[in-house]
């Protein structure tokens, strides 16, 4: 098939947040505890107990911000067990995830120390399922208030004088499901309710999000919006692509071809769900003030054989990475009302971007996607128009006289050749990259872990505002063009 995309270089009116490519780490499995936090005292190297081999990988893809400290854990955290001495501090059970024992070591101290490490900013959940308006209220309070009050004297005999800046603040998590099982016009009073007591100290203006629809429930949505739609900056969304049924997760390597297909079906739903969800919030909210955050997004498949199943430690292939490019394509397109993402998780954790075995680290055909895709980071989103064949997807922006271009071809067979017709360019000046493999669950392992990486890449031609790519089958490209 001939595919001839036209480029509209001057339309550009819609910026694609850097939030969009925000992390979420929850304490789950071995995502904090390994992952993150070795301790101080770990031959791990580290800073302050935190590694360092992962905070350079993650500060290289541009971590914008990571959402913590869950998920389902959010809403059984209670964040006085995580101040104070570490040796003092409470050991509760992890509920949700494996009955694992949960030591309290990584709290709000070592949260944004890890932050300030990376350079990203926070998006704190906070607890509406088991905790009271009044903790919510002292955390914030801890978090944020600069003068003399109980929480900010507490906070400074632990060490630390000056109040962090809170960006993010979220409400309660899945509070229709681990959240509490709540019907929307109930945690719609609810969230009217706690974020009430959510308040802004010291110049800090904290974004609210509310807790939002699971997949495609649309009254949840619609009752939010109309109850406390005023009352929020955002309303979150979580979606997994599932190669099957929720019931049935399927593995990860060694699937068959249909289960390559069937997982980024799944995936594409997330332009359906968003598309609908959107439309619902339009209603209420014409000027698209209130952001849709994708705060869970994410392949969900079966865990690594002899590993805990409640730690959901999967392992990440190509087909992951064609999946994140998929995705992150739909937030681009849908980023007048997709203000944040996050992809579930960071480490060791469902897709994630890096890997850990002990003092080793691997990072996954999904971190190479972040990477390639980190010049889009609130860059002005291209308009372009024209088909393509059924396995080509592909998103355009530009920043900093600079146009990105990314192209993806997730068939299995064929290589595409895909031109672009860019009026008004003029330069020839230009880098690309490629991630790609020839088996489709090519992945990183700890024995080899450059299999999958991304590599430079010279099989297009530009000139005269021309741009052909060919793609092979399974890979994604970035090319990054000068544009005077
Ligand atoms: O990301 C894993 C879990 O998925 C989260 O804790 C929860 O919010 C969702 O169901």
């Amino acid at each position: 098939k001939n595919m001839t995309i036209e480029v509209l270089l001057n339309k550009s009116e819609t910026k694609i947040s850097k939030y969009i490519y925000g992390q979420f780490a929850e304490h789950l499995g071995r995502g904090i505890y390994e992952g993150v936090w070795v301790g101080e005292d770990s031959e791990i190297p580290n800073d302050k107990g935190i590694r360092l081999d992962v905070v350079e990988a993650l500060k290289n893809i541009q971590v914008p911000l990571v959402r913590w400290p869950g998920g389902l854990f959010a809403d059984e955290y209670h964040w006085k067990d995580g101040i104070g001495p570490r040796e003092d501090r409470k050991r509760i059970v992890n509920t949700n995830w494996g009955a694992a024992v949960e030591n309290n070591h990584f709290g709000t101290h070592e949260f944004f120390h890890l932050l300030d490490l990376l350079g990203a900013d926070s998006y704190i959940n906070g607890n509406v399922g088991s905790g009271t308006v009044q903790e919510m209220q002292e955390w914030i309070e801890y978090m944020t208030f600069p003068g003399e009050s109980p929480m900010a004297n507490l906070r400074k005999e632990n060490g630390r004088d000056n109040p962090w800046d809170v960006e993010f603040f979220g409400i309660g998590n899945e509070n229709w499901g681990g959240g509490g099982h709540m019907r929307p016009e109930y945690y719609a009073d609810l969230y009217r309710h706690y974020q009430t007591y959510v308040k802004n100290y010291n110049n800090n203006s904290i974004y609210k999000i509310a807790c939002g629809p699971n997949i495609d429930d649309y009254n949840w949505t619609e009752q939010l919006m109309k109850i406390a739609g005023p009352f929020m900056d955002g309303l979150s969304l979580h979606h997994y692509a599932l190669a099957a049924e929720w019931e049935d997760k399927r593995p990860a390597t060694g699937f068959p071809e249909e289960e390559w297909f069937s997982l980024i079906e799944s995936a594409y739903l997330m332009d359906e769900f968003i598309t609908k969800h959107s439309t619902i919030m339009d209603k209420y909210d014409p000027e698209k003030r209130v952001g849709l955050i994708v705060d869970e997004w994410g392949t969900w498949l079966a865990v690594e054989e002899d590993t805990n199943p409640g730690f959901l430690y999967q392992q990440n292939t190509i087909r992951d990475a064609m999946i994140a490019s998929i995705t992150l394509n739909i937030f681009h397109r849908h980023a007048d009302r997709v203000h944040m993402a996050n992809i579930a998780q960071m480490i060791n954790v469902l897709q994630a971007m890096l890997l850990t075995d002990g003092e080793k680290m691997i990072k996954t055909p999904t971190y190479h996607v972040f990477d390639m895709y980190k010049y889009h980071q609130d860059a002005q989103l291209v308009e372009a128009y024209g088909d393509t064949s059924e396995f080509v997807d592909y998103t355009i922006s530009k920043k900093d006289n600079k146009l990105a271009v990314s192209v993806t071809n997730f068939g299995l067979e064929n290589e595409e050749t895909v031109k672009f017709n860019i009026s008004g360019l003029n330069k020839a000046n230009s880098e690309g990259w490629i991630l790609t493999a020839d088996q489709m669950d090519a992945h990183n392992t700890f024995e080899d872990p450059e299999n999958v990486t991304k590599k430079g890449f010279s099989d297009f031609e530009l000139e005269k505002g021309k741009l052909s790519v060919t793609l092979p089958p399974k890979s994604v490209v970035t090319l990054l063009i000068d544009l005077d």
